[in-house]
């Protein structure tokens, strides 16, 4: 009797050892702990021990069904608490995903991508300078020389002596001519700084330059290829006006101004009470640039222009105040 006590509880915590859920604990607990368990069943048989015997087997068969008992508890509390941590972690398929909010491109961006598609259709090649340019570049290779008035066109932030912000994307036109030989046609996209702020001024805009060079290049051909540009990039035929300006660096110089698309031409804040809005200036590459950079202006002719981005994106959008741009107000960037 004592030895069957003894391998039954030994048998008992074998079982349990090996239980792991709710069903195999369920099953446990009927072999074992059940009302014809086997543990019930041993306790019958006490009865038919000798007499003497029984009091001592009948309190061994009582700590042995108390300690499988303690045990069966505690296996079906951590079975429990098993059960509820899987709970916490599992993954809820059905659940709706997470928002992420979708990044897009500033306005500028888009539309100086736009402004490069277009010459890039009429053959224009596309090149980038640095932003901190050399005097020589911004101005002296410009026939802009040290001292000389046209300087103050410029409101220059200067980093050294030398060093200074480009006012302008025309510095370009030098470095890329000074390595190549004509016939070239390229567009120089960029970041360009003057030290000015109003509606139509911020301190940093986007210009693109443009520059044609070839044998018999005409006022006509840029004429040509501006009337083509401002048709495809406002989709629609704008009368575009040619203003007798001065640039050092071409000659003859114009500045080409749009119908202002904000008033139509009747005059409003934006176009000064004008009915026009100036977009770029332009004109005939000046013969002292052309030798500057080594070409012969007696074999060689070409145009340039430089275009400020955020006053087509403007007129392309009916913006009236430039500052709108670099507010990163996202209820004004998100409609476009
Ligand atoms: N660089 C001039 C400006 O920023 C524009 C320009 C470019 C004029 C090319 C003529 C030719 O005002």
């Amino acid at each position: 009797m004592e030895n069957r006590l003894q391998s039954l509880k030994n048998e008992a915590l074998e079982a349990l050892s090996a239980v792991s859920g709710q069903q195999s604990l369920e099953e446990f607990r009927v072999k074992f702990l059940g009302r014809k368990g086997l543990l019930s069943s041993v306790m019958k048989e006490l009865s038919q021990a000798p007499k003497e015997d029984r009091p001592r087997l009948g309190q061994l068969a009582n700590t042995v069904k108390k300690e499988v008992e303690a045990l069966f508890l505690e296996k079906k509390e951590d079975i429990a608490a098993g059960e509820q941590a899987h709970a916490a972690e599992a993954v809820d398929l059905s659940l709706p995903g997470r928002f992420l909010p979708c990044g897009k491109l500033h306005p500028v961006t888009q539309v100086m991508e736009e402004i490069c598609a277009v010459f890039e259709g009429m053959g224009f090649a596309v090149a980038e300078g640095p932003d901190v340019e050399t005097d020589y570049y911004n101005f002296e290779a410009l026939n802009i020389p040290k001292h000389h008035p046209a300087r103050d066109m410029h409101d220059t932030f200067y980093v050294s002596d030398s060093l200074l912000l480009r006012t302008h994307t025309s510095p370009m036109q030098a470095r890329i001519m000074e390595n190549q030989e004509p016939p070239l046609r390229y567009i120089a996209p960029g970041k360009v700084y003057r030290c000015d702020s109003d509606i139509t001024h911020t301190p940093m805009f986007h210009q693109v330059e443009g520059f044609l060079v070839d044998r018999s290049v005409s006022f006509a051909d840029l004429k040509g290829v501006l009337t083509t540009f401002t048709r495809r990039i406002f989709k629609g035929d704008l009368p575009l006006r040619f203003r007798p300006s001065f640039f050092p660096f071409t000659e003859p110089s114009a500045e080409v101004d749009i119908a202002c698309v904000i008033c139509q031409g009747a005059g409003c804040r934006v176009c000064k009470r004008t009915g026009w809005l100036e977009i770029l200036g332009a004109g005939l590459i000046d013969p002292e640039v052309m030798k500057m950079v080594g070409y012969d202006p007696d074999e060689f002719s070409g145009f340039a222009f430089g275009l400020g981005v955020e006053r087509i994106a403007m007129l392309k959008y009916g913006i009236d105040d430039i500052r709108l741009y670099y507010e990163n107000d996202l209820r004004f960037l998100h409609q476009f």
